[in-house]
């Protein structure tokens, strides 16, 4: 096991882009309800100039539970996404979700503040996605733009339209890696985590009414970083590693990128609320996405499987643009069979197209080695079939 250190686990996003070639801007989406996100914008690929006289199709990448945009910049480039797509000839756009090491401004509220962290999924789906999606329409003056989300970042994708169906005209596509319906059919070791939950609730249920909502999952990078350079060196540590994503996530095949570890843990984690995870919480108990809101939030008990008064699910079927679903089998947490009861029972089939990426674990899709060849000239390659003019770089 080598333990290098690569620079990339010592900067932030801006200089990573910059790192590889690649302009980067920082684009401020402010939402509604008053956060203010960044959002990181790579216009062109590293061969080009801002070339004007061809399109670059506007491209918004959503990040997962606890990460943020980092995880779409955080290989070398040729397994980076947001760089396979800025080199592809788009214009990247990177969301930071509210909460994360990007986005914890707001026009009243400091993070320090119970209340800045009183959001869960409803909220992403409510006010950040239609704000940044308001926000590179208007910059780059397109009439539309392609989704691509990751695990969460799939969820409040469907989200966003059935909250708001305008948003139909504004998405010209969604490209979901990880569909994620409710996690309630997910296998793998990660069942331990809700059990856990579970004994512990008493405690957490107390914590909660003492502390409101706050933050979880906070990056401590120069911890993590240097706990994963310690395993990197001990007998057995990197063996120890990958047993543990063996159990939860899915079987890791792609053990080459073992060494940039400490690259990943020290941008991911990165902040979310509590709330946000104990929305997923009764999303799994019920099997479905429901809208909490904030009484549903602080009577967060009641909403078990059994209560009668329970909100509906969100409903996709109002969603009328083309979706590709990229899933795997080998994914412990966007089952097959969530997929199938959790997002197919209301989206409507004839819009989805089902590409099976057979090897995938749940975290593949943004780091793995051949995410160009698997995932992203194949988005790239729908793209140019449906845009006249695309630049070619
Ligand atoms: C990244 O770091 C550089 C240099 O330290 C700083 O100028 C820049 O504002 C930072 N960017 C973000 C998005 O935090
Ligand atoms: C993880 O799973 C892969 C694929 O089945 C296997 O080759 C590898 O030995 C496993 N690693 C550990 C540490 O369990
Ligand atoms: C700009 O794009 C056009 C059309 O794709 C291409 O012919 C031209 O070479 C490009 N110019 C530069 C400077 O990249």
């Amino acid at each position: 096991a080598s333990a290098e250190f690569d620079p990339e686990a010592y900067m932030n996003a801006t200089g990573m882009i910059r790192r590889w070639g690649y302009p980067a801007e920082k684009v401020d989406v402010i939402t509604e309800d008053g956060h203010i996100l960044s959002m990181f914008r790579i216009r062109h690929g590293r061969a080009a100039e801002a070339n004007s006289s061809c399109r670059r199709p506007a491209v918004i990448f959503s990040h997962g539970l606890a990460a943020d945009s980092t995880q779409y910049i955080i290989n070398p480039p040729e397994s980076s996404p947001a760089f396979i797509l800025a080199d592809a000839g788009f214009d990247v756009f990177l969301l930071n979700h509210r909460g994360g090491t990007y986005s914890k401004r707001h026009l009243r509220l400091k993070p320090w503040d119970n209340k800045f962290w009183q959001f869960t999924m409803d909220e992403l789906s409510m006010y950040d996605c239609p704000a940044a999606i308001d926000k590179a329409m208007e910059i780059t003056g397109e009439k539309g733009v392609y989704w691509i989300g990751h695990s969460m970042g799939t969820s409040i994708g469907y989200m966003t339209i059935a909250n708001n169906p305008l948003y139909n005209t504004k998405i010209k596509a969604l490209f979901q890696l990880a569909p994620s319906g409710s996690a309630g059919y997910a296998i793998g070791s990660l069942q331990f985590v809700f059990l856990y939950y579970r004994i512990m609730k008493p405690i957490v249920d107390l914590y909660r009414s003492a502390f409101g909502s706050h933050e979880a999952a906070v990056n401590v990078g120069p911890v993590y970083r240097e706990l994963i350079n310690l395993c990197n060196i001990i007998p057995f540590g990197p063996q120890f590693l990958y047993f543990l994503e063996n159990m939860s996530i899915g079987k890791e095949e792609w053990m080459s990128f073992q060494s940039r570890t400490p690259v990943y843990l020290s941008h991911i984690p990165s902040g979310t609320s509590t709330w946000n995870f104990l929305h997923w919480k009764t999303a799994r108990l019920n099997r479905g996405l429901i809208e909490l809101g904030y009484e549903g939030l602080v009577n967060v008990d009641l909403f078990v499987p059994s209560m009668q008064e329970k909100p509906p699910p969100y409903d996709y079927s109002v969603i009328n643009v083309p979706v590709y679903h990229f899933w795997s089998r080998n994914d412990y947490i966007a089952s097959k069979e969530d997929i199938d009861k959790t997002i197919m029972n209301t989206l409507r089939p004839e819009i989805v197209t089902s590409i099976e990426i057979p090897e995938y674990n749940h975290f593949d899709y943004p780091i793995a080695l051949d995410v160009g060849e698997k995932v992203f000239n194949p988005i790239a390659k729908i793209v140019r079939s449906k845009e006249a003019g695309m630049c070619e770089q």
